[in-house]
């Protein structure tokens, strides 16, 4: 059973793409909130322009659907060079890489989304790839099978993923930018609901922008999603104006609650509080309770409801709070 997710930041669809790229800030100073990482970013590309050098590979990391695709295009625009796409998953033998690798500019950005997943061999080509800017590739089988030393243009790597720790220290040392990507606070993602309402031709007010900010998990993405389905509920029920009341209601159809959690992290805790008397539970055995892969639990659902206080990891598992508790309406005896 795997239910679609509204507040899924996760498997953006084709057209969720193409409405992403039409909300995209090109540059540093049309980004909203991440400010840590924008004015950190914004002198090293200064000095970088200045030096007329490429930037340093820079690894982004934190939960999905914070912006991450966004800041690699942002960076590429600012450094006004050309950026090349791919992802982990896509990258299947070492040709694929050098494939890509081949095609690159001078001080060209290549981004590698979900970097993590990349195949070990293609993860041992970047090494020297990113450090002396060469790789070496095997041509030939058997006896006669060689390396032919192929030598690449300076370039900048930007690599994402959701949690750094994944990644092999080999690979991590050799970004020399790292930048960790925050769950946006609330006036940030409500200013990024006005801005793409103004982009959609929607009219809200500003007290509809925050309860949408307020209830969409610190994510631009699920902040987007939900404001196009409010923007059908406001158009449909109402006069198309987007207010607190009926932007409340329509989240409230969405089964997203006053905390911005969807069910499934309603039946998350649930599950922890109704059958495992709120923990220790292991991240496995929750997983299956909610038919999610761990790995979703634990980049996906779980940060949220940690930094929201309704969930902590311990030693020996995971425990719904008194916090949780109270949420949910149980009685909380510790
Ligand atoms: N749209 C989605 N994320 C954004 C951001 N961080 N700044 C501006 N517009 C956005």
């Amino acid at each position: 059973m795997t239910e679609e997710r509204i507040l899924s930041p996760e498997n953006a669809d084709d057209n969720e793409r193409i409405i992403e790229k039409s909300l995209r800030p090109q540059f540093l100073a049309q980004y909203i909130g991440q400010d840590k990482v924008k004015n950190e970013l914004n002198i090293y590309i200064q000095a970088a322009k200045q030096r007329e050098e490429a930037l340093d590979h820079v690894l982004l990391y934190g939960p999905p659907g914070l912006g991450k695709t966004t800041m690699a295009m942002v960076v590429a625009n600012e450094m006004q060079v050309a950026i090349r796409t791919t992802s982990g998953p896509a990258i299947e033998k070492p040709g694929d890489l050098v494939a890509i690798l081949n095609e690159l500019q001078p001080g060209d950005v290549l981004f590698i989304d979900e970097i993590h997943r990349l195949p070990r061999v293609a993860e041992e080509m970047l090494y020297s790839a990113m450090e002396d800017f060469y790789v070496d590739i095997m041509v030939g089988t058997g006896p006669t099978a060689h390396p032919v030393h192929f030598p690449l243009p300076p370039f900048t790597l930007v690599g994402a993923t959701t949690r750094a720790g994944m990644l092999s220290a080999p690979l991590r040392d050799r970004f020399g930018i790292v930048s960790h990507m925050e769950y946006y606070e609330e006036k940030d993602l409500q200013e990024i609901v006005l801005r793409s309402a103004d982009i959609f031709n929607t009219e809200i007010v500003e007290e509809g922008a925050l309860e949408i900010a307020r209830r969409s998990r610190g994510t631009p993405r699920i902040a987007n999603r939900l404001l196009k389905r409010v923007r059908d509920f406001a158009q449909v029920q109402s006069n198309g104006i987007i207010n607190r009341k009926i932007a409340d209601q329509a989240l409230q159809m969405l089964q997203v609650d006053q905390a911005g959690l969807d069910y499934v992290d309603q039946k998350l805790i649930r599950t922890m509080i109704e059958l495992y008397g709120g923990g220790p539970v292991g991240l496995s055995t929750l997983s299956v309770n909610i038919s999610e892969e761990t790995e979703t639990v634990e980049d996906m659902y779980e940060p949220y409801l940690i930094q929201k206080g309704f969930l902590k990891r311990t030693p020996r598992g995971r425990i719904a709070t008194q916090l949780a508790y109270e949420h949910f309406g149980y009685p909380y005896s510790s």
